[in-house]
């Protein structure tokens, strides 16, 4: 299974920001969420299926001053919408985050939502509630990145134990599970990556801090088509 690598920029400035393209166009697993600003131009220099908004309004096309609405996305064919992250949590309520789920959707865009929760030992309860959305009105194009809130830029990642419990939790949780895809993210470095990508029925990563390292995403896609190209050897 090929595995992907996302990256996400936030609301980083990233210098070398250009040098990406090649790497994109190097490997297509690699995926990026880039800041709005920059969601157009990646999507004209790269492919815009590797492009991820890490942003969504609620508007439809018009005349909505400021907004970026899932149409409008859909224009750019994008490869997705990355909601939920702990950083938008912070600022949005779960209803909006689930209007958010709905226009997606509406637009057949593939959705990213991110869960985690605040405190490991109530992680059962806090995943719960934020698949709720999503038990209620399936979603036909999903992928799920697990980022223990706790683990989110702190240095302190989720061990792979308790990643593939938590992540089984919610394939027991959600009953179109093998429609779903996936992911890890919270403090991936390049010493832990690889424990996450051997880990079952994980589709890749969402890396924040090491994604601004161009050298650091480079050694990653080496790690990645490395694997890709032992799993084709055995398959011969
Ligand atoms: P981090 O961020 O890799 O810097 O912990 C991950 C994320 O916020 O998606």
């Amino acid at each position: 299974m090929k595995k992907n690598l996302i990256l996400n920029w936030k609301h980083h400035w990233v210098d070398d920001w250009v040098e990406y393209i090649p790497l994109l166009q190097s490997y297509s697993g690699l995926l990026i969420a880039p800041p709005v600003a920059l969601i157009g131009a990646f999507a004209q220099l790269a492919h815009p299926q590797q492009v991820i908004s890490p942003y969504l309004s609620l508007r439809e096309l018009g005349a909505f001053t400021g907004h970026c609405g899932a149409e409008y996305l859909k224009h750019l064919q994008i490869g997705a919408v990355l909601l939920g992250h702990s950083e938008q949590r912070a600022e949005l309520s779960a209803q909006y985050i689930t209007q958010q789920l709905y226009a997606a959707q509406k637009q057949n865009l593939h959705v990213i939502l991110c869960v985690g929760e605040k405190n490991p030992h109530t992680y059962q309860k806090e995943l719960l509630e934020q698949i709720v959305s999503i038990q209620s009105h399936p979603c036909l194009s999903l992928s799920i990145a697990y980022e223990p809130q706790w683990a989110i830029g702190t240095g302190h990642a989720c061990t792979p134990e308790l990643c593939h419990k938590a992540i089984t939790f919610l394939k027991e949780h959600i009953s179109y599970a093998s429609n779903v895809k996936f992911y890890y993210g919270g403090s991936v470095s390049l010493e832990n990556a690889q424990d996450f990508l051997e880990l079952d029925g994980i589709q890749g990563l969402l890396i924040g801090r090491l994604s601004q390292n161009k050298i650091a995403v480079k050694k990653l896609i080496e790690v990645l088509q490395e694997r890709e190209s032992i799993i084709s050897e055995k398959d011969v």
